[in-house]
C-alpha cells in the first residue's frame, strides 16, 4: 500500500505532489527541466530528505534530456546537478544520490547512454527506498507494545519517501498489526509539515491522529500519554548525532526528562560517513518570510530579523535506538 503518489516518473517527465498546497488542495507539477525541479525542491513542493534524494536522482536524467549532445556534454550536464545539489544543504540523501547519478553520467559514452542508465540508476533508488521503508517498518514496529500510542514530529512519511516513509513506515506497520492506539503530530512550524502533511497522510490511512503546538510536547510526554517518540532525519553523523526538522531537540530533551523512548528511523543513506559528528552538519536557515507572515497577515514588524533554522541537531545521547533497513542500533551512544 502506498497511501500517497508523492513522486513518479512518466514517459519522459517527473510528476511530484505539490506538497505546498496541502491539505487544502492535491495538484501535480510536471518537471520537464532542471530549472523547474530546483525550484520545486528549494521551495519545497517536494521534501523530506528520502524524496528529495529521488527526486534529485530522476532530475539527472532530465538534466541528461535536457542537455545538447556535444564534446561538452558532460560538463554541461553536470551543472546541472550542481543546480540541484545547490537546492537544501541539510538532507544528504540530496547529495548521496547525486554522486550515484554523477558516476553513471562520467561512465557513459553518449547521451543517449547517459539517459538510459541515470533512468535505470533512478527507478532502482526509487526501489531501494520503497523496499527500506518496508523493512524500517517491520523493525520499528517490533519495538513498539501493545495499544501504544506515538509522537512523531514533521513529516517523515509517504510524502517524504517513495514507499511508506520512514518514522511513519512503523506506524503503518503498527496499525496493521493492530497494537497502534492513536498518533499525536506536532504541529511543526513554521511550515507545519506535522499539521499540513502527516495529519493528512494519516487520516487517508485511517490511523487515529491529533495535531498539537510544537510547545505542547514537552508537558505532553510528562502526562504519559505517549509510548515512544518517533522521528526520521536528515542527516545522520557516524557518531549517531541526528540532524531532523527544527524541533526535535527539543523533542529528545523532553523524552529524556520524561523516560519515553526515542526513535530515530532513517535508511542508510541518510548516514554521513563524512560527518564525525552533528558540529560538522550544515544546517538550512530558510528565509524571514516563513516567520513574518501567517496567511495573509503580518506577524513580525518591519524591520525585525528573524532566526529561522529548517533543523537542528539532536545529540546521540538522547536517542535511544536508530532503525534502518540494516537492523536497530540500540543505545547508539554506547558505541565505539
Ligand atoms: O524541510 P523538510 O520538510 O524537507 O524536512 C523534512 C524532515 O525534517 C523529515 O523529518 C526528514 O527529512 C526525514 S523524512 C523521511
Amino acid at each position: 500500500m502506498k497511501p500517497v503518489p508523492t513522486l513518479e516518473w512518466r514517459d519522459d517527465h517527473l510528476v511530484l505532489l505539490d506538497q505546498r498546497l496541502l491539505p487544502s488542495e492535491e495538484a501535480y507539477i510536471s518537471c520537464r527541466s532542471t530549472t523547474v525541479l530546483a525550484e520545486a525542491i528549494r521551495t519545497l513542493a517536494v521534501r523530506g530528505a528520502p524524496a528529495i534524494g529521488i527526486a534529485a536522482a530522476y532530475g539527472a536524467v532530465i538534466a541528461a534530456m535536457e542537455t545538447p549532445e556535444s564534446s561538452g556534454f558532460v560538463k554541461e550536464c553536470s551543472s546541472r546537478l550542481d543546480l540541484l545539489a545547490s537546492t537544501r544543504p541539510t538532507a544528504v540523501n540530496l547529495f548521496y544520490c547525486l554522486d550515484i547519478q554523477r558516476k553513471i553520467l562520467h561512465a557513459s559514452n553518449s547521451k543517449s547512454d547517459a539517459v538510459d542508465r541515470l533512468l535505470v540508476s533512478a527507478r532502482s533508488l526509487f526501489m531501494e527506498d520503497l523496499e527500506a521503508s518496508r523493512t524500517m517498518g517491520r523493525l520499528g514496529a517490533d519495538l513498539l507494545p501493545e495499544n501504544c500510542t506515538v509522537l512523531t514530529h514533521c513529516n517523515a512519511g509517504g510524502l517524504a519517501t517513495a514507499g511508506l516513509g520512514t518514522a511513519l513506515s512503523v506506524i503503518y506497520e503498527a496499525h496493521s498489526r493492530g497494537i497502534l492506539s492513536g498518533v499525536f503530530a506536532d504541529e511543526t512550524r513554521p511550515l507545519l509539515q506535522g499539521a499540513r502533511l502527516t495529519s493528512w497522510e494519516l487520516q487517508k490511512a485511517g490511523i487515529p491522529v491529533k495535531v498539537l503546538p510544537d510547545s505542547a510536547a514537552a508537558s505532553l510526554l510528562l502526562t504519559g500519554a505517549v509510548d515512544a517518540v518517533i522521528t526520521g532525519a536528515d542527516r545522520i553523523a557516524m557518531n549517531g548525532d541526528s540532524a531532523n526538522k527544527i524541533g526535535t531537540y527539543p523533542l529528545a530533551l523532553a523524552a529524556f526528562e520524561a523516560g519515553v523512548p526515542f526513535y530515530i528511523v532513517a535508511p542508510v543513506s541518510t548516514f554521513d560517513p563524512e560527518a564525525a559528528d552533528g558540529g560538522s552538519i550544515e544546517i538550512e536557515e530558510r528565509g524571514r518570510e516563513e516567520l513574518a507572515v501567517f496567511g495573509d497577515r503580518k506577524t513580525i514588524p518591519d524591520g525585525v530579523g528573524v532566526y529561522n533554522p529548517a533543523f537542528d541537531v539532536t545529540p546521540v545521547r538522547l536517542i535511544t535506538s536508530i532503525i534502518c533497513e540494516k537492523g536497530v542500533i540500540s543505545a547508539p551512544n554506547t558505541i565505539e
